[in-house]
């Protein structure tokens, strides 16, 4: 049975066929068509996972979207009525774009992939969430969170979910409680996001970066603005924002009165621990601090509260496990506080916990609960985008007449890329299927040794063109993890598979790996094994062997702004662009001018 899940209109859009309960190809439309936060109609993602299939539009069985648009439209009308006159222009504008898109999605699903109007299914956008999480985990049972900016009233929903591996027919999931707009986690961080001068749904990460940097302050402030509740449940105090009734501001005078001026957009940051070489310019550090300060403010108020609703989930359900997605599950400093300060034995959150995870959710909820098909999936590795073969990667440097040497061995070319980055180069790798969700996990990734700090900054400027001060991610081999990072149980946790915790390092080992050590001793690592990818696996493994350091540093394979590479044409144009000295591409590999292979 073939199932197509899409995701569209709103962030990311994303498309996922699932064949029989599993994944036969997944992938955001933004990898394919090249344009960042790509939200429109998913043409190319819908092509490539038919062909990967092997079949046509015609002959899936079932087309499932991540929402109800009505249900949307509904509330996009209610609220715009309810704060009428102040929100006029905002309903004329999200009137047309919603009549104009999502009214018509079913007419469109049906026109675009030839399927008849009884087999497109519409998902509840926050159970297409819950979904992705629990279908996607190993778990027989769970406790479900759920929390994004909005779907199409929910903001957050808590539940169960039961779905047994060996007898199959019994799955469920009970989203018991819910919080509707506009009271809503995500949007408050967005709010902050906005304030601190970064552009919503895009640099949320970059608040939560920033607020290592700075001390919290400001949580009393914060609380003016957000109710916490014994029960796990909260509420905005909604005199602060505008996001309602608004569609270009987030927060409104009153805010800015509690808080002051914004910073200003796109604006340099930088403060006394992020840049101690700038120490001349005071006055622009002082205010930078003061924004810092605020980051972190609303980053401890946010883990907060999820803690708060996760501990009062585990005493309703006493469930053994937790399952996460939605926009906020990629919070990792987050993610980790709710490991550890609840009673969960552990937490597994589907990496594409954004709107894009939306199209495998929708898929799940109907081959397993509309449909009552039993589960055998589980997802321990996001290697489902599009791949290239040997032949096709060398057709294509040979057509531009680019030098490259060939490995028959696959030992060979490990070993001598590993000599590389000992000798201080920079990787591209690019090999196999690309990853499903944000995080480039070791099939699109660029590595580089990550003892001397300066490394960060070699990568962040000559690399990714970013700000010096943005941290990288360790990747080490899961057996050696306990080592390095306070993470329990480590061996055996999911959230570092995907990327998806920050963990303290361990204090004898905080000079380890300085560049992939934020500041305030801690680091997004990614546990990998030999089996879930064995190239990556072994190149970090010598590396180890060659350094007595088993961490490479991990960054996703792209320049700044654009999405990471998929193919090889992707791969070589960033390559040429930006300061990476090798690029190890299937079996060959291609030196940098200078560089001979
Ligand atoms: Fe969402």
């Amino acid at each position: 049975m073939d199932i197509l899940g899409v995701s569209c209109f709103y962030h990311d859009s994303a498309v996922v066929l699932l064949r029989d309960g599993e994944i036969v190809a997944a992938t955001m439309e933004e990898r394919l068509s090249r344009k960042k936060h790509d939200s429109g109609f998913p043409h190319l993602s819908i092509d490539f996972c038919l062909e990967r299939g092997g079949i046509q539009g015609p002959d899936l069985d079932y087309v499932v979207f991540y929402e109800k648009p009505m249900v949307k439209v509904g509330r996009i009308l209610q609220t715009a009525l309810g704060t009428f006159p102040r929100s006029w222009q905002f309903w004329r504008e999200a009137v047309t774009a919603y009549v104009s898109e999502k009214f018509w999605i079913k007419t469109l699903l049906q026109q675009e992939l030839g399927v008849r109007p009884e087999q497109i299914l519409f998902c509840d956008h926050h159970m297409s969430h819950a979904a992705s999480a629990f279908f996607a985990s190993p778990y027989e049972e769970a406790a479900v969170i759920t929390v994004d900016g909005v779907g199409e009233w929910t903001t957050t929903t808590m539940g169960t979910a039961k779905g047994s591996f060996s007898n199959g027919g019994q799955n469920h999931i009970d989203l018991f409680w819910e919080q509707r707009f506009p009271h809503s986690l995500g949007l408050l961080y967005s709010a902050f996001t906005a304030f601190l001068g970064f552009e919503v749904n895009e640099g949320e990460y970059k608040v939560m970066g920033m607020s290592p940097y700075g001390e919290p302050n400001y949580v009393d402030q914060v609380k003016k603005l957000v109710n916490l509740y014994q029960d796990g449940s909260f509420e905005l105090n909604m005199d602060y924002f505008a996001y309602h009734y608004s569609a270009t501001q987030s927060f409104n005078g009153k805010f800015t009165k509690l808080f002051g001026e914004p910073r200003v957009h796109g604006g340099d940051f930088f403060t006394a621990k992020s840049a101690p070489h700038r120490m001349n310019e005071k006055e622009a550090m002082q205010r930078n601090q003061y924004y810092a300060d605020v980051a972190a403010s609303i980053q401890v108020v946010t883990e907060e509260a999820l803690v708060n609703m996760a501990n009062a989930l585990y005493e309703r359900t006493k469930a053994k496990y937790l399952v996460m997605a939605g926009g906020v599950a990629l919070n990792s400093v987050a993610n980790y506080k709710i490991l550890t300060e609840t009673p969960f034995e552990d937490v597994y959150i589907q990496p594409a916990a954004g709107d894009d995870g939306g199209a495998l959710g929708a898929a799940l909820w109907a081959y397993h609960m509309v449909l009552g098909q039993p589960r055998k999936f589980v997802m321990t590795n996001t290697y489902y985008g599009e791949d290239y073969t040997d032949d096709e990667i060398r057709a294509f440097f040979d057509g531009k007449g680019i030098p490259y040497q060939c490995f028959e061995d696959d030992d060979a070319l490990i070993d001598r890329v590993v000599d590389a980055m000992v000798a201080q180069d920079v990787i591209g790798l690019f090999q196999g299927r690309f990853e499903w969700g944000p995080r480039a996990l070791g099939n699109r990734s660029i590595l580089a040794d990550p003892r001397r700090a300066e490394m960060k900054d070699i990568v962040n400027t000559k690399i990714k063109f970013r700000e010096p001060c943005r941290p990288f991610a360790p990747v080490v081999p899961v057996e050696r993890a306990a080592e390095y990072f306070d993470y329990p149980n480590v061996d055996k946790a999911m959230m570092p598979r995907f990327m998806l915790a920050v963990s303290p390092v361990k204090p004898d080992k905080m000079d380890v790996a300085q560049a992939t050590t934020h500041e305030g001793g801690t680091g997004r690592l990614q546990t990998i094994d030999r089996e879930t990818n064995w190239r990556y696996y072994e190149l970090v493994r010598r590396f180890g062997e060659a350094t007595g350091v088993p961490i490479l540093m991990n960054t996703s394979f792209n320049l700044r702004g654009e999405p990471i590479v998929s193919s090889p044409a992707d791969a070589w144009k960033t390559f040429s662009n930006s300061g990476i000295d090798w690029l190890m591409i299937g079996s060959i590999l291609v030196g940098k001018d200078h560089k001979s292979v």
